[in-house]
């Protein structure tokens, strides 16, 4: 019975976006808690309404942390039910659970006021980690978990371009040293004095509180604000790149229950899962699209994770729903598309790439094994063979 609430339960928060009527309702409950904690600290930050609406304020701040604590509870109760987590005794998986980053940030997220009803906090500290609830809102937004993943995925170019800019950092502030530490002793008079010059100069920001006033210091200013330019456009550049790619991969975030409803993938254990979710991309498609086209050329296989679609086969449509999957009769045997696809309803897929899909078939014989099957049944053999009902059966 416990075990039955608690698998409801994790299937409600597991889906922000394709879930039932209840778990889109608690996710908005979530992000409206969200924002209205937020709104509501920036505007306590303002004397003039902080003092005005002490009460109201006040209210807010208990009713949405109580919201946050008990999601905090409930998500660490169902963490049993995660498939990453389904092996493990439930102690360790809850552990396992709240080291996970997106716990983090909700523990930090009760933090203050958890700590605040045995210690007063300074307003301004506990301000801070009031907006640290702001990445709550992660969750739920493709667009900063992209952000979060390009950085990550972008990491080594990044801490390239980091020791790069330091080494530039360095080797103005020494050289800036050198030529006013004498002119300027208050402002160059040692390197670390120097390095905060070097930075506002090379990051380009120039405030102009430190500046040369030898010839020699302002050329080498001027240097190193050019230098500079093309610096910090790199790490800049890099992450732009990135973002854009991961934003057009993920129109909406891949969760584990998504992945769960494909029956596919239901015997795999949790590192293949984790594996699938890292190579499929998350797109969109509305009613009446063409997802594939009879004839072209194929670069990826879909699931559907929520949603119908129409393959128009000569003999009349076969439809699709949620579990099923398209578009692998191609790949498999590196022809062009044998029908046309089209979402009969605003449908959401889960696109693997040709490149990770022959990697997956090499990786996992079992799969591999049945979607030949599925596709046998299709009519695969014959190229476009007249299949029977079974072939619906994706
Ligand atoms: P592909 O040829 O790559 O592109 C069109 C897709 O339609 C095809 O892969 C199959 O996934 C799907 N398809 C083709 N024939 C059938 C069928 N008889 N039943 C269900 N799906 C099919």
């Amino acid at each position: 019975m416990t075990q039955s609430w608690r698998r409801w339960m994790f299937a409600i928060l597991d889906q922000p976006h394709h879930g039932t009527a209840a778990s889109r309702f608690v996710h908005r409950l979530l992000i409206a808690a969200v924002l209205i904690n937020i709104a509501a600290a920036v505007g306590e930050s303002v004397p003039r309404f902080g003092a005005a609406h002490r009460l109201l304020f006040e209210t807010i701040e208990y009713v949405t942390a109580f919201v946050f604590f008990a999601e905090y509870a409930v998500r660490l109760w169902v963490a049993v039910e995660h498939p990453l987590f389904k092996d493990m005794p439930p102690a360790r998986a809850r552990l396992t659970y709240a080291l996970q980053p997106a716990a983090i940030v909700d523990l930090l997220a009760i933090l203050p006021t958890l700590v605040a009803l045995f210690y007063p906090l300074n307003l301004r500290v506990a301000l801070i980690f009031r907006l640290v609830r702001f990445f709550k809102l992660a969750r739920y937004s493709p667009g900063l978990s992209s952000l979060a993943d390009a950085v990550w995925s972008e990491r080594r170019a990044l801490l390239a371009s980091l020791i790069i800019l330091l080494g530039a950092v360095l080797m103005a502030a020494s050289l800036m040293h050198a030529i006013e530490g004498e002119e300027q002793p208050d402002k160059f008079g040692s390197i670390p004095d120097a390095m905060y010059w070097a930075v506002i100069t090379l990051t380009t920001i120039g405030y102009g509180d430190v500046y040369p006033v030898t010839a020699l210091g302002k050329f080498v200013t001027s240097i190193t604000a050019i230098i500079g330019l093309v610096m910090v456009a790199l790490p800049v550049g890099i992450v732009a790149s990135a973002f854009e790619r991961e934003i057009h991969r993920r129109e909406f975030i891949v969760t584990w229950s998504m992945i769960a409803r494909v029956p596919l993938f239901a015997g795999l254990d949790a590192p293949a899962i984790s594996e699938i979710i890292s190579v499929l991309h998350a797109q969109t498609a509305n009613a009446g699209d063409a997802i594939v086209r009879m004839g072209e050329p194929a670069h990826s296989m879909y699931f559907i994770a929520q949603g119908e679609v129409i393959v128009e086969l000569p003999q009349g449509p076969v439809a699709l729903g949620t579990g099923q999957f398209f578009g692998e009769m191609a790949l498999l045997i590196r022809a062009n598309r044998s029908a046309t696809v089209r979402a009969r309803e605003r449908t959401s897929l889960l696109v693997l790439d040709a490149h990770d899909f022959h990697h997956i078939m090499s990786q996992h014989p079992d799969i591999a094994q049945k979607i030949k099957i599925v596709a046998e049944a299709r009519g695969i053999t014959e190229r476009r063979g007249a299949p029977d009902d079974k072939a619906g059966q994706g």
